[in-house]
């Protein structure tokens, strides 16, 4: 298993290029089981979720090419309509293949996704939209099998703006006939990003007001080419890095209104930002950040992906902050490992308090999740000493040759591979 080994306390600077966005890269690869032509998908990143997803789309007949981030996708065999659990489980964004091949086809047999490191993760949501739409559900062997030959378009409102929920519904309502519409929708840019893809496919969907959209069903979709809009949590992560270095990272090729809760935290902790059309540049003015609190929230409040980033940096400030994690319920699993560097951090159902240490001290630890994962390596880069990230698989599910981007900004990262036993 591969880990990071770092030699902290050196200061980040230059200037990176966003990737593209794995959550924005999964339903759009999803979405292309609406249609049996050729779709083109640019700024596809490079990660370990896009494989697993590509892996399902052939699994179910689909052929993927995948060269320089352009992933064309075209149909090879009849279209399945069962996920394998092998796969589902490497990932649970496979439940998106639902509201596709429901919509297409008529049924979708999709093994639970079960809980993950961050908290249990139903998909009653999803499940209670389709049955809206005239679907039926039903459970067996572990697979939930959702049918519907007659769906037809109705209002659903969301009991919680789920992410996922508001995708796999967009995507299933774009076929649907009749008028959908979904109230408490999710706002994420992920979504407007596969929002807009659909309707270069030819779906008819608008926004109503703040948070509904309306999906007026089309007979078929079309193939399409997209861009994927830029990862704006791996931009956030590396300015963080770069801040708890005490260092100044610039993000180039990326949307800052994306990222506007942590910019403004940021500020408040008195990293200095300058933004333009497209890059985000951060710039650390003090020598440890002032004590900030934050809360979770759906977007456009805080995100949760830059929950765990955030407390990597916070955990050297002057005074105490609070995190409010509103979102997942066990989301803090870096917690402890924070500790063995050397953080006062305690957390307490969903809130931890962090009061500020001078220093981190490098040490080994472990990952147990992908965000998780990248706070280990942000708070290893601004500590005294050497550490080891230890199963950096995890990181590597969302974030693209993080060692290169590293070392490019005057890290000392290496990844080492010592055998499958450690
Ligand atoms: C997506 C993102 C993930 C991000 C999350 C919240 C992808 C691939 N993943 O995950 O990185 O952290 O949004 O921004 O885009 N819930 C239910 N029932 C449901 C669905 C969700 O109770 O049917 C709960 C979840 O357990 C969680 C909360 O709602 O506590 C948010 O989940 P959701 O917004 O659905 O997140 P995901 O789509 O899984």
């Amino acid at each position: 298993m591969d880990k990071f080994i770092i030699n902290g306390g050196r200061q980040l600077c230059g200037r990176i290029k966003a990737g593209g966005s794995k959550n924005a890269a999964l339903p759009i690869l999803f979405s292309t089981l609406l249609t049996d032509e050729e779709c083109v998908l640019e700024r596809v990143p490079d990660l370990r979720d896009i494989k697993t997803t590509f892996n399902l789309l052939q699994h179910l007949g689909k052929k993927v090419e995948y060269s320089d981030g352009t992933a064309v996708i075209k149909p090879l065999n009849r279209i399945g309509t069962s996920a394998p659990y092998d796969l589902v489980k490497q990932m649970r964004a496979s439940v998106l293949v639902a509201g596709p091949l429901l919509a297409r086809f008529g049924e979708a047999r999709v093994p639970l996704p079960g809980g993950c490191a961050i908290g249990l993760r139903p998909v009653d949501i999803h499940l209670k939209g389709f049955e809206t739409l005239g679907a039926q559900i039903t459970h067996e062997r572990g697979d939930m099998i959702i049918t519907g030959q007659r769906l037809h378009g109705e209002t659903i409102k969301l009991s919680f703006p789920s992410v996922g929920a508001t995708e796999n519904l967009l995507m299933c309502a774009s076929l649907v006939p009749g008028r959908t519409v979904i109230e408490n929708a999710a706002l994420e840019p992920e979504i407007e990003d596969l929002v807009a893809f659909l309707k270069s496919m030819g779906a008819r969907i608008e926004k109503e007001g703040v948070s509904s959209y309306i999906v007026e069903g089309a007979a078929m979709l079309h193939g399409a080419r997209h861009t994927i809009i830029a990862d704006r949590i791996e931009a956030g992560t590396y300015l963080l890095a770069g801040a708890a270095t005490g260092g100044s990272v610039e993000v180039t090729d990326c949307e800052p209104e994306h990222l506007r809760a942590l910019l403004e935290k940021m500020s408040e902790a008195g990293v200095k930002i300058k933004t333009t059309a497209s890059s985000i540049k951060a710039e650390m003015a003090l020598k440890r950040p002032k004590p900030v609190d934050v809360e979770t929230k759906p977007h456009p409040g805080f995100p949760t992906d830059l929950q765990a980033p955030w407390m990597a940096f916070i955990c050297r400030a002057r005074g105490e902050s609070r995190v409010v994690e509103e979102i997942f319920e066990n989301r803090f699993m870096h917690v402890a490992e924070l500790g063995r560097m050397g953080a006062n951090i305690a957390a307490r159902g969903r809130e931890v308090a962090a009061c500020g240490v001078a220093e981190l001290s490098g040490t080994s630890v472990m990952s147990s999740d992908l965000r998780g994962g990248a706070a280990l390596v942000i708070a290893a880069l601004s500590a005294q000493g050497q550490s080891e990230v230890q199963r950096v698989y995890h990181i590597d599910r969302g974030y693209e040759k993080m060692e290169e981007k590293l070392s490019s900004l005057g890290g000392d990262i290496q990844r080492v591979n010592p055998g499958p036993w450690k």
